[in-house]
């Protein structure tokens, strides 16, 4: 049998462009050659599509999108062309076709929902979660208020909008110092990588924080802080998932911030996590309850806090976590007896099967 032909989406206009690139060299890298065809597409931050010819290491480097043979391709809607079009440099324009997209591309514009809306219009079999899955484990708010419908416990919270920030902060401020205690997370709903984080400890650096966390939302959450470990499970599967074992993150900044998860190697993570057999059970089963109270698919990541008491409580659902060669969910799956080859494999096999295409 041919082989499938699988596009790798890569970059992407998200403020966590280069760490998608580093992820999307380690797919490529781990995607069976014997039973798939890679294209690779890569994205710039300013959201232009290109088709990418080179080395696979050119694009962990970003070095990808100097190369004089890339060419402008755009993924067309029309499910007549079943993938790409390309702009020849010759003036010509080639379709090119394929069985299944891999967006691994993290943060807004990819990780959202957006490039998933795309790929169902485009009629494309691809991986991992859809589109309101993706929207609604991006955006912390609705995350929040999906978790907490289901009775899974998440940090207490409250919602700001930017139309409150004018005339309501006062108000709302108030409303947060009576329901939450400090210190107090204030967070962009629709973010990642920590950008736009801070954690605040009085009236004014809440309010500072909230200014600062609108300059990259238009909703932002302020959450209680939470004193415990922080752990993470990988999740796997469309309708009957599975949770890899627990992992930790031992931060080496005050809060886990994005000079913690890209500039300093002094941030630890530990697998299995040491914790006991009844924390890592209560992990796990939570970490699959939440997956399915999301409408999670293919794959997702889900961040935890673990109180001495032993109440979990979730942070996060991360539906394309980094897939970087020391990422906690490749390495968890590993962990599970998975070898990075075998996760790409499945993962391609899940969006093909919930396409219900048939590939035996
Ligand atoms: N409610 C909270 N209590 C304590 N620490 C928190 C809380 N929320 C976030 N943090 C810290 O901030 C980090 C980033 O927050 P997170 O919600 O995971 O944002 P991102 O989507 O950017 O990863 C977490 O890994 C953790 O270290
Ligand atoms: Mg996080």
């Amino acid at each position: 049998m041919s082989r499938l032909k699988i596009a790798v989406l890569f970059g992407g206009r998200s403020n966590e462009h280069d760490i998608s690139c580093i992820s999307a060299a380690h797919v490529v890298r781990c995607i069976p050659k014997d039973k798939y065809e890679v294209l690779t597409i890569g994205i710039t931050k300013k959201g232009h599509w290109f088709k990418y010819i080179g080395d696979t290491e050119l694009i962990a480097s970003g070095e990808w999108e100097k190369q004089p043979d890339n060419v402008p391709c755009i993924l067309s809607p029309d499910p007549i062309h079943k993938g790409f079009i390309a702009f020849e440099r010759n003036g010509s324009t080639s379709n090119l076709k394929v069985d299944c997209v891999f967006p691994v591309l993290h943060g807004r514009n990819g990780e959202d929902g957006t490039v998933q809306g795309l790929l169902e219009l485009a009629g494309l079999p691809y991986v991992g979660c859809d589109l309101i899955s993706s929207a609604n484990c991006m955006d912390k708010d609705m995350t929040h208020t999906i978790l907490e419908a289901n009775g899974i416990k998440t940090s207490k919270w409250v919602r700001i909008l930017r139309s409150e920030l004018d005339e309501r902060l006062e108000e709302k401020c108030d409303e947060m110092e009576a329901k939450l205690r400090y210190p107090m997370f204030v967070k962009p709903c629709n973010c990642g990588s920590s950008v736009g984080i801070s954690k605040v400890r009085d009236r004014a650096e809440l309010e500072a924080g909230i200014k600062l966390a609108f300059v990259h939302d238009r909703k932002v959450i302020v959450e209680e802080g939470i004193v415990g470990r922080e752990v993470e499970c990988a999740v796997m599967g469309n309708l009957e998932p599975f949770a890899s074992d627990v992992g930790e993150i031992l931060p080496s900044n005050e809060f886990y911030d994005y000079d913690a998860k890209y500039n300093d190697s002094g941030s630890l993570t530990v697998i299995p996590a040491k914790i006991s057999d009844r924390d890592r059970e209560a992990l796990r089963t939570t970490a699959v309850r939440a997956f399915k109270a999301l409408g999670c698919e293919g794959l997702s990541r889900i961040d935890f806090f673990l109180l001495e008491d032993g109440s979990v409580i979730l942070n996060e659902i991360n539906t394309m976590p980094g897939h970087t060669p020391i990422s906690m969910y490749p390495m968890l799956m590993q962990d599970h007896g998975i070898s990075c080859e075998e996760q790409e494999d499945r993962l391609i096999k899940l969006a093909l099967d919930r396409a219900g295409v048939d590939y035996e």
